[in-house]
């Protein structure tokens, strides 16, 4: 054997692996996908974490990082029981728990009653144990036989490795000693439940000792109540109607794209609901979890387009912008799940006649200014995508796609917006904030503001976004 050569030496086995690695005796079926099924498990359990917490954080870079990575989860998590399926499985037993003591360790970290404790757990103890696990699979396998999963691996170890690097930065800028002191015997009792478990893989002799449950005694109930930092001074705060100002024609456009970027950074509060509705319906085919997911993420991603869009401009978007979360405020607290997506679905395909999405990117274009336009074009793209996971997950639920549509409008005006009730409690006052944003760009873009649209002063007590009047007013 030790004269084999490839053909002039080319790359053997497809340069998968060296030969005497395809000769290792590997993984046998039975062993690989029981631990793909425990990876899988973790990828849906991290998901599931990183989509509940995304409401209640107060932190806007973590919404957002929780939102990707929740995404990327659920992208892996699908992945995994594709290749679980090709395994001689059924039945795939995908829902089942692999390990009570895998199981408690992520009930504790969703449980996590702090920021700094949640970060710790996710970043310092979950994603590191699953990326070992992935590392030690690639390992261990026959790379040959199972080219299949170590393929999968690859590719999650790559995301993982930006979750971690994430993760990292996070907890260096969050946790002081003194937190990391008080929750170290917290953080050791996680390693002792992947201990017991026998690793994250279920690879390792699994040690005897009988774990008890700390964050996790009472179960983790969801948080609806959307909370902000802050730079959310004024979540309240109704002042200005961004539709109304985009549909007046005799409006300047370079004032338009303001609105724009105010509209995409007022869609942090999508992923806010969403988050709810996804984990408040349980027992949906998984599919349906990874398409939610990817649509909250995209919306999570055009808040971000806003926020780069201000920073661009020369707007300092927490002084002089104020992004309210009443609308999924409302929509959380009012109405149930089924409600929510209903309002969504209707919101959706609302955008998609000639003056929705269409018409802010032609806005965009004509005001000449790129990013804009490139933030619209691809804003446009993705609610093209969310308008089909609401007809394949939403509008199914229905006789025809008119009664979707009604119900939603329906569950939308249902809810109670509190314009004159927030001012009465001192809860905002809803200044007028955009003659100051306005002012701001023009002085940094060096023009001459538009003394119309300086003037503006329209604000959501009478006219809701898809410019029909407010019906219920409380
Ligand atoms: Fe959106
Ligand atoms: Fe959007
Ligand atoms: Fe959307």
């Amino acid at each position: 054997m030790k004269n084999y050569r490839s053909y002039r030496d080319l790359p053997s086995l497809a340069g998968l692996c060296a030969l005497e690695e395809a000769m290792a005796p590997g993984l046998s079926v039975e062993k690989c996908v029981a631990r793909l099924k425990r990876y899988h498990y973790a990828f849906k359990r991290l998901h599931h974490i990183f989509n509940a917490r995304i409401t209640a954080e107060p932190i806007y870079e973590l919404k957002m990082g929780f939102s990707l990575h929740a995404h990327l989860c659920a992208e892996h998590a699908t992945a995994l029981r594709a290749r679980v399926g090709e395994m001689r499985e059924p039945p795939l037993g995908l829902e089942v728990v692999p390990d009570k003591n895998l199981e408690i360790f992520f009930d504790e970290i969703v449980a996590a009653p702090a920021t700094e404790t949640l970060i710790a757990g996710i970043y310092q103890k979950a994603v590191p144990a699953l990326k070992a696990a992935l590392e030690h699979h690639v390992a261990q396998t026959n790379r040959l036989t199972d080219a299949p999963s170590v393929r999968l691996c690859r590719f999650a170890l790559l995301e993982l490795e930006d979750m971690a690097a994430f993760g990292l930065k996070c907890a260096g800028s969050l946790i002081s000693a003194g937190q990391a002191e008080a929750m170290r015997p917290w953080l050791t009792l996680l390693d002792d439940c992947l201990s017991a478990a026998g690793g994250l893989d279920g690879s390792r002799e699994s040690g005897g000792k009988e774990i008890l449950r700390q964050f996790s005694k009472t179960p983790f109930q969801f948080v609806k109540t959307p909370r902000r930092d802050a730079r959310f001074p004024d979540p309240y705060n109704m002042g200005v109607n961004a539709e109304v100002f985009l549909y007046d024609e005799s409006m300047p456009a370079d004032a338009k794209v303001l609105m724009m970027f105010y509209k995409r950074l007022r869609e942090i509060d999508v992923p806010e609901m969403m988050a709810g509705i996804i984990a408040e319906t349980p027992g949906k085919p998984w599919n349906y979890y990874r398409d939610m997911t990817r649509q909250l993420w995209d919306e999570a991603r055009h808040a971000m387009m806003g926020e780069v869009g201000f920073a661009q401009a020369g707007v300092e978007w927490p002084k002089n912008v104020m992004i309210n979360f009443t609308w999924s405020l409302g929509l959380n607290t009012q109405l149930t799940p089924m409600e929510r997506h209903g309002v969504l679905y209707f919101i959706e395909q609302g955008l998609m006649p000639k003056n929705g999405k269409r018409h802010e990117w032609e806005v965009a274009r004509k005001s000449h200014h790129p990013l804009c336009a490139l933030f619209q074009d691809y804003d446009w793209a993705d609610e093209v995508l969310h308008a089909r996971i609401g007809r394949d997950w939403y509008l199914k639920e229905f006789k025809n796609a008119a009664e979707g549509v009604e119900y939603g409008d329906r569950c939308w005006s249902k809810v109670l917006v509190g314009w004159n009730q927030w001012r009465q409690e001192g809860l905002t006052g809803h200044r007028n904030w955009w003659p100051d944003c306005y002012r701001q760009a023009c002085q940094h873009w060096n023009v001459e503001a538009d003394p119309r649209a300086l003037a503006y002063d329209t604000t959501y007590e009478q006219v809701r976004a898809d410019l029909k009047a407010i019906s219920a007013s409380g």
